[in-house]
């Protein structure tokens, strides 16, 4: 913890006029025109970070959460002051939502230095707007309280429970198998996503609310609670005082997302069979902090953690259930045994401290405990080889065991582009037995490692009764989808990595066991290959386009931005 710094409020980094005092008179005379007291324009400041937009329908909670927010910050004697940022509604944007995580995560932290602020509570949800918002407020350094929108409800559907959106791609590639018909889909569509929040299950969003509960920078017990549930609004009033209570502490996020903090939340998410994604925002948050991740490291914990929450797409629960369960407080309980306990949270208390005591009622068939696990070991293991040099994820509790050990033919597509116009040929050689890999998907490729990697089945295996083949990329994969699935090749072929040189009939083995992807062909091959392919990169001429192909780093590097580190890499 620092020294308590003198709240300074709105005498916080005045505009540069070349007379303070002028500068003063200015902003509190301007602020008073809002309408504000001046004896309330004395207080301590709490930013609030707004992220409502109407093209972000996981976001729809937010204006009521703001408005709890200020409830207690207010009822703490502090100032509350919303302001907006971007918003990143994971379905509304093109190319995709990581394309812009950066640039929100710019937003946010020039917003929290540029404005006046004591603390800072950030209100997002959908996937890529908490790590923006982590990483901002971590490169900005105040006391921050995380805030999340929560989970949708499930809804009903001809006697059937469903949830966004594991249940989107079972139904869809029900559709493309030609189990359910056209206007069967468009009944399922209107069906799956009922109600404000995110997605239902265990994917990328709940993945990093639960993080964000594991790293501490969230209140306890609060990343599960849906929400429409009245306990969310709740949350976010204790968050506002949370942030007073922060500021009079001079507790920083610097003070709560350490080294350990970090480990922590890399068990949780072993643990709760979460999202791959969250392997790259993680990196890029505690990269912000100079806190680097290790690929290996992840294995060491992922050998060592069990899996123990049942949810989907791994498993058979929804999010509103794993809050009915006991929450992540609740599987944090169970993992006591390998978490660092003496972690700051934004409670003010340790991380031992809160786990003190029992979780009272847990519903085992949602959390498992320790000695009791879904899976021996961790949701995700991180692959190396020839073909991933740098690294690559596997998502092992949503995969099929009767592929983890496997030499299959590779059966290549160059780009997406290729993928979509030749999966479903009726012509296309492929067996069941094959290898699906698709290039030019990673991060520095024109499409901007889009959540591609989940390759579909092609149609004419789908229709045959395939349900899974080991399908590799440099792509990512949502956290709602599910299969033998190998992620984030690094370097990706775009940057000249060896995935780029895979040619369809190549030999490629997979051994979950060893950790290891391999491409069998011989290096002279390999070197004339080298010789003669050009990578296929984006040259944007002009905007954020050209600042991202110029700065984006690979995803073992959380595909943060070079000059956004803690410690820049390049010169
Ligand atoms: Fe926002 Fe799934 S679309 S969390």
């Amino acid at each position: 913890m620092n020294d308590a710094p003198k709240p300074l409020g709105l005498s916080n980094g005045l505009t540069n006029y070349g007379d303070q005092d002028f500068a003063r008179y200015l902003r509190l005379s301007m602020a008073r025109a809002m309408g504000y007291s001046s004896s309330l324009l004395q207080k301590p400041v709490v930013g609030i970070a707004s992220t409502y937009s109407e093209f972000n329908n996981c976001h729809r909670g937010v204006p009521e959460l703001v408005t709890a927010v200020k409830r207690g910050v207010l009822a703490a004697g502090g100032l509350p002051l919303e302001f907006p940022t971007i918003s990143l509604g994971e379905v509304f944007l093109n190319p995709t939502s990581l394309f812009f995580r950066n640039l929100m995560s710019m937003d946010t932290e020039e917003m929290i230095k540029g404005q006046p602020m004591d603390a800072v509570v950030l209100v997002g949800g959908c996937d890529k707007t908490v790590p923006a918002q982590l990483m901002g407020a971590v490169s900005a350094g105040l006391p921050t309280v995380q805030v999340v929108t929560g989970p949708m409800m499930t809804g009903r559907w001809r006697g059937e429970r469903l949830g966004a959106c594991t249940d989107c791609r079972r139904f869809w590639a029900r559709f493309r198998a030609g189990d359910i018909d056209g206007e069967t889909i468009r009944e399922v569509e209107g069906n799956l996503a009922t109600t404000a929040g995110t997605c239902a299950v265990m994917g990328t969003a709940s993945t990093m609310a639960s993080l964000a509960e594991a790293l501490g920078i969230m209140l306890p017990g609060t990343a599960a609670i849906p929400a429409v549930h009245a306990d969310r609004i709740r949350a976010a009033e204790a968050s506002g005082a949370a942030a007073m209570e922060l500021i009079r502490a001079g507790t920083t996020i610097r003070d709560v997302i350490t080294p350990k903090s970090v480990e922590n939340a890399l068990r949780v998410l072993l643990a709760i069979g979460g999202s791959t994604n969250a392997i790259i925002h993680l990196t890029a948050i505690a990269g912000r902090a100079g806190i680097e991740i290790d690929l290996r490291r992840l294995n060491e914990l992922s050998d060592t953690t069990p899996v123990l929450v049942d949810l989907k797409p791994t498993g058979s629960f929804y999010m509103e259930d794993l809050y009915a369960a006991g929450g992540i407080g609740a599987v944090m309980r169970e993992l006591k045994p390998l978490l660092h306990l003496d972690c700051l949270t934004v409670s003010g208390e340790t991380l031992g401290a809160r786990l003190e005591g029992s979780s009272g009622f847990v519903d085992r068939a949602v959390i498992r405990s320790l000695d009791n696990p879904l899976q021996p070991q961790g949701g995700l293991v991180a692959l190396f080889g020839d073909l991933a040099p740098r690294g690559a994820i596997l998502k092992r509790a949503a995969a099929d065991p009767k592929l983890f050990e496997k030499e299959g033919r590779a059966v290549v597509f160059t780009s997406l582009e290729d993928l979509s116009a030749r999966i479903d040929d009726p012509d296309l050689d492929v067996r069941a037995d094959d290898f699906l890999v698709l290039q030019n998907a990673g991060p520095l490729s024109p499409s901007g490692m889009p959540e591609a990697g989940y390759i579909p089945i092609p149609q004419k295996l789908a229709q045959a009764g395939v349900k899974d083949m080991v399908r590799i990329s440099d792509a990512r994969m949502s956290g709602t989808a599910y299969g033998t699935i190998v992620l984030h090749v690094t370097p990706d072929a775009a940057s000249g990595g060896p995935l780029g040189l895979v040619r369809t009939g190549d030999r490629i083995r997979l051994s979950v066991e060893t950790r290891r992807i391999d491409l069998l062909v011989d290096e002279i091959e390999m070197a004339t290959r080298r010789a003669t392919t050009i990578p296929i990169t984006a040259n944007p001429t002009r905007g954020y386009a050209r600042l991202y192909s110029r700065e984006v780093l690979l995803a073992d590097q959380g595909c943060d931005f070079d000059f956004l580190l803690a410690t820049p890499q390049k010169d």
